[in-house]
């Protein structure tokens, strides 16, 4: 989430492609969609614009190979009703459905670990063997296939001081923080591990598994791809640059192809301060605080408990004679994906620098097929920034889909490759741009000319992606890819602050956002995209609720997004300022993209014709947000997570609204969906 952690200043100072009168270039290419195929075919050229979304086709070179499940022997369809709009402290789910409060934050994972106390007196080694605050991305790694027992891997972006300790934050009279609390607060950031199982129908943690863990933003972590040992990341903590402490904001998160999850820097420049005159230009880019940092983790440096620089870290002002000696440069081991084996519980995880450095939402992987590139899409999550992808260079084997030491395999796939960056085009094509030393950016020179190297391409990929002429978007939250036929799905959140806009984000003042989606071309440098769907409040009128919703589906600042393995996309929301905000809490909606096709089959964007087949699944209780699902296998149990709730849990019925007058300590959770009669949710 960004809401109260993110960075919203527009700090591009590129000029890539505004374009006026962009509404109506779009407008009259939606018609052209929704008309005569083959005279949109005429009119573009052989560009190829609906060829794109011609969904599904089996014989097709760039057909998906890799179908996760068996084809269904009926045609898939939604079939529950629309819930409605809700503000209440209470989760919310259609007729048939139960929801519960699976492993709250403080639910311990060991027996290091205290019960949850309901005063905030747990302390920070209680922290470090329990869930995380503020749940976002996650994924149920099912152990030997069950749809009944597994790993459920959380990333724990956030926290919420108030709720964390007795009294919210405090600092000394000097204004320092104490090491305690510092401590805590670096605990309940990062990602969970949590063997979860189901005992008569209820999901339930396992506590003292051997699998269970946390990574937080003190765990050593490895540095893997182009960054690693180079004198960009190393510290005093890291001479020669190859491990580093920490993850941190990891917000969205992905998936490899061959087991292992990924988790994602999101809003993580805030937990450093630098009081340099001059910024390093990398950090000037991103955004560095100058002034203070979010939490004031730094303040804590110098306490006589601190080992190895743990709170020092986190001021990046240069004070050594070396960067080995202090840590400025311990801001240059953030913003990236970082790589877990949950099923290695002795392992480090790693970060894997060959995807770039920003701001990463979440992750996403294309699907696989043998002999071709493994391909991860992945959004940086501010007000005009970009697209990105990462191809790599070992073509997929499916012998690696199941193999016997993952980061090995992750090392194969992730260590080289290239990294792109998107570029829209008015015709309905894009671009990937690549972000390679010989590229050549728009003033002429190369990329290589203007950071140096690939590690200084890296440590500047949004410098580097100003520079190659990406287009600007209105916050690139996550990626899904639809397994029934390759197609990519971005959410694009919102941006207020918009005065120009462009193709792929054409509204002014876009405070619903939208969802765009695209399909590759089998060179992988080219695409053809649509805008699939537009948020809106249902009363606005026509010139921003361009996709004719209604009181059903109403919604807005779509973030959270994934498919299940049958082809539904699930769109969570990330909301707040507007009128959709003014009416229901964030929520969860369903549509099934491959139904909705003209009489040739052609994918159709949801406009106001077949608005009806976007459906509210799920509303959440007030003042949270809904994001992160996975599901089991068998589609029979769905994974929702609840961040920063404002007067919920009151039950393990997630359902169950907390009383009128009565005040609970907020706790962030995972929900876990299922239909009452134990069949496959949604159909
Ligand atoms: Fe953490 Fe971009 O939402
Ligand atoms: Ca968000
Ligand atoms: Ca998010």
């Amino acid at each position: 989430m960004s809401r109260e952690t993110g960075n919203n200043r527009n700090l591009n100072p590129s000029n890539n492609p505004h374009m006026d009168s962009v509404l109506e270039t779009y407008l009259s290419r939606r018609h052209v969609l929704r008309g005569g195929l083959g005279a949109a075919i005429a009119m573009i050229a052989g560009v190829g614009l609906t060829g794109c979304f011609d969904g599904g086709g089996s014989s097709s070179d760039d057909s998906p190979s890799t179908p996760t499940q068996p084809t269904p022997s009926k045609p898939l369809a939604l079939n529950f009703e629309s819930v409605g709009v809700s503000r209440t402290d209470a989760a919310v789910v259609p007729a048939g459905y139960t929801a519960s409060v699976l492993a709250p934050w403080g639910t311990p994972l060991n027996s290091k670990a205290s019960p949850w106390k309901n005063d905030g007196t747990n302390t920070s080694t209680d922290q470090a063997n329990a869930m995380g605050m503020h749940h976002d991305g996650m994924r149920f790694f099912p152990i030997n296939g069950s749809s009944e027992d597994g790993l459920l891997v959380v990333n724990h972006e956030y926290i919420d001081q108030k709720a964390l300790h007795p009294n919210g934050a405090t600092r000394d009279g000097n204004g320092n923080r104490p090491a305690e609390e510092v401590r805590k607060e670096i605990n309940a950031h990062g990602v969970a591990v949590v063997r979860i199982t189901k005992v008569d129908g209820r999901w339930q943690v396992i506590q003292n598994d051997p699998l269970n863990r946390r990574f937080t933003t003190a765990s050593v972590m490895d540095l893997r791809g182009p960054m690693r040992g180079t004198e960009h990341v190393r510290t005093a903590f890291s001479t020669d640059g190859t491990i580093t402490r920490g993850t941190n904001n990891n917000c969205g998160n992905g998936y490899t192809p061959w087991g292992t999850y990924l988790t994602c820097e999101e809003n993580w420049p805030e937990v450093f301060v630098n009081r340099s005159t001059t910024l390093p230009r990398d950090q000037d880019r991103i955004g560095m605080p100058t002034a203070s940092s979010r939490y004031g983790w730094e303040t804590a440096a110098g306490d006589v408990s601190e080992q190895n620089g743990e709170f020092a870290r986190f001021d990046l002002t240069p004070s050594g004679a070396s960067a080995t000696e202090d840590y400025r440069n311990e801001a240059s081991t953030y913003g990236y994906i970082v790589e877990i084996d949950p099923f290695a519980p002795n392992s480090n995880a790693v970060k894997r620098t060959a995807l770039g450095r920003f701001r990463h939402e979440g992750c996403w992987p294309g699907l696989t097929k043998q002999g071709k590139p493994v391909v991860f899409y992945s959004g940086d999550d501010s007000r005009f920034e970009y697209l990105y992808k990462f191809v790599s260079k070992a073509l997929w084997d499916e012998a690696d889909a199941k193999p016997s030491n993952p980061l090995a395999t992750g090392d194969k796939y992730m260590n080289e490759g290239t990294l792109y960056v998107a570029r829209f085009n008015a015709d309905g094509t894009g671009t990937w741009l690549p972000l390679t030393v010989d590229a050549v950016a728009q003033n002429g020179n190369t990329l290589g000319s203007i950071y140096g190297d690939l590690p200084g391409i890296i440590l500047n990929t949004r410098g580097a992606a100003d520079a190659v002429g990406a287009t600007p978007m209105d916050r690139p939250e996550w990626t899904a890819v639809n397994p029934v036929n390759g197609d990519v799905y971005l959410t694009l959140t919102n941006n207020s602050s918009r005065t120009e806009t462009n193709v792929a984000n054409p509204r002014a003042k876009n405070v619903n956002g939208h969802v765009i989606r695209w399909h590759e071309s089998d060179d992988q440098v080219s695409f053809n995209w649509d805008i699939f769907v537009f948020g809106s409040d249902a009363n606005a009128g026509p010139e921003t609720n361009l996709s004719g919703l209604t009181d059903m589906n109403q919604f807005a600042s779509p973030d959270g997004m994934g498919f299940d393995s049958r082809g539904i996309l699930w769109i969570q929301t990330d909301n707040g300022g507007n009128a959709v905000a003014q009416v229901t809490n964030d929520q969860m909606l369903a549509v099934i993209p491959s139904n909705l096709v003209d009489a040739e089959g052609k994918q159709l964007p949801l406009r106001a014709q077949n608005q009806n087949e976007l459906r509210r699944f799920f509303v959440g209780p007030n003042g949270s947000e809904v994001t992160g699902v996975t599901f089991t296998p068998d589609n029979t149990s769905m994974f929702v997570n609840i961040q920063h709730p404002k007067n919920w849990p009151y039950s393990e019925n997630a359902t169950e609204a907390t009383p009128a007058g009565v005040t609970v300590r907020p706790r962030a959770s995972t929900v876990v969906i299922q239909k009452a009669d134990g069949g496959e949710l949604a159909v």
